[in-house]
């Protein structure tokens, strides 16, 4: 099948190489001509774990293909809308602006019985609202609203085997003739036996919205508890662990540390009370204020941990920030903790080094006026305290006894809990974990 997939980010990137690895003749659009050069050059624009690997394979095939000239959507029989939904400046409503142009700027080129196929996640609302737009221009052409789960860091391998597909038609039937169409384009997954579930354009929206809504809570829900704990002297680990035997509850998102962040679920639960608001039903969802409230605590709780470990004083302390990146294997700093908690520290009188093993330069553009160093042991020469900010595996191995010779005083603040009490302090360190005695 033909099918082009608009705008090449995090989502559409890797949508675009997946498709074309089912065996689909792929066209990427991007606006964005550097994104454009590197992705015709197999070289993926962000780090993503297989996706470079994945590009090289699929377009010695022949079968992937990117361009910033819109016209190349014409003669697709499918059109994926992959733009980003950024949060709106001094708002928290979702700004709308890249996906209403994709798709006015894909109108021209559509032959009828195409198929839109929105992935972004938008406001309940706008896939009516696109469906009518684009039905205004060809009563033939369907808009099916589909989001996406896919987490950074494991996109190519949730793309490619999700753990379900939601399509949202105009009359929620599974005879309507888009859900064929888009069967035909999920064949492969769908014969392995990842479920689909048709249903309305708005159920397909909040799906979306619900699910990260949900997450985040599950994750400010036991960053509470660690506030708890903390106050009472108990442990969140174990205690995360202990109710997340209750298959009700789940072990999964219960890892209490410095919060959520990302491109997706901060902006998202903000745009979700937002168009709550619109729609007048904004006390169903007050309690996620609450969980942004918890989340940005977080972030001030580390910087207090900091002082409490550097004897009552921030000021002139060499501080090391171990992760700039909101989560391991991605090099996305969009709203990432580690660098909100480094540039408070600096703010405060820390002398901050950030390092990181892919997301320096992304940092470095975010937030000039931190100090980066690439090498691990260069970056904790020296230093007063180290904190660990984000989860890579090979801070998870750091090796205290090593580290001890290299740094000024061994303080250690692990702020994902991924170290081991017990080995950092009889290796000498004073050791703070989140929510931990
Ligand atoms: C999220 C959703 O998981 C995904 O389904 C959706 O499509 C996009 O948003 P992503 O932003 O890639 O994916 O990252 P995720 O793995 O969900 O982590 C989000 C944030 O939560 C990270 O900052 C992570 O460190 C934090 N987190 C996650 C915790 O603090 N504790 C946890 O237990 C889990």
């Amino acid at each position: 099948m033909r099918i082009t997939v608009i705008g090449c980010g995090y989502l559409g990137a890797v949508h675009a190489a997946c498709m074309a690895k089912l065996g689909h003749d792929v066209t990427g659009i991007d606006v964005d001509e550097a994104k454009i050069a590197a992705l015709s050059a197999a070289r993926a624009p962000f780090y993503e774990p297989g996706l470079e690997e994945l590009l090289d394979d699929v377009q010695a095939t022949g079968r992937l293909s990117f361009t910033s000239d819109m016209s190349a959507a014409a003669g697709s029989a499918v059109h994926f809308v992959c733009v980003g939904t950024p949060q709106k400046k001094g708002e928290n409503a979702a700004d709308l602006t890249y996906v209403d142009a994709a798709v006015t700027a894909l109108l021209p080129y559509l032959s009828s019985g195409d198929l839109v196929v929105g992935k972004s996640t938008v406001p309940v609302g706008t896939a009516g609202r696109l469906a009518q737009l684009v039905q205004a221009q060809n009563p033939s052409v369907h808009l099916v609203w589909n989001p996406e789960f896919l987490r950074e860091g494991h996109a190519v391998a949730d793309t490619l085997q999700p753990d379900r597909f939601v399509y949202g038609v105009t009359d929620g039937s599974e005879d309507h003739p888009a859900v064929a169409v888009l069967d035909a384009v999920y064949s492969t997954p769908l014969a392995s036996g990842t479920p689909r579930l048709v249903t309305d354009h708005p159920t397909a929206e909040l799906v979306k919205t619900a699910a990260n809504s949900f997450l985040a809570t599950k994750i400010s829900f036991i960053n509470a508890m660690a506030e708890l704990c903390e106050a009472a002297g108990a442990d969140v680990t174990r205690l995360a662990d202990a109710i997340g035997m209750d298959d009700r509850i789940g072990r999964k998102f219960l890892n209490a540390g410095i919060g959520f962040g990302g491109g997706c679920l901060p902006k998202d639960i903000r745009a979700f009370m937002a168009r709550a608001g619109e729609l007048g039903a904004d006390q169903a969802l007050t309690f996620l204020r609450e969980v942004d409230a918890i989340n940005m605590r977080r972030r001030t709780r580390v910087v207090e941990l900091t002082r409490e470990l550097c004897d009552g004083s921030l000021l002139g302390q060499r501080i090391t920030v171990l992760g700039a990146a909101f989560k391991p294997e991605s090099d996305d700093v969009r709203d990432s903790p580690a660098l909100s908690i480094a540039a408070q520290l600096q703010l405060q009188g820390a002398v901050v080094t950030v390092t990181d093993p892919k997301a320096l330069s992304n940092a470095a553009r975010r937030f000039p006026e931190l100090h980066y160093e690439p090498d691990t042991d260069k970056a904790v020469e020296n230093a007063d305290a180290l904190l660990v900010l984000t989860e890579w595996q090979e801070y998870v191995q750091l090796d205290p006894y090593a580290l001890s010779g290299l740094v000024a005083s061994t303080r250690v603040l692990d702020g994902r809990n991924i170290l081991d009490p017990g080995k950092w302090r009889s290796a000498g360190w004073s050791y703070r974990g989140m929510g931990r005695p």
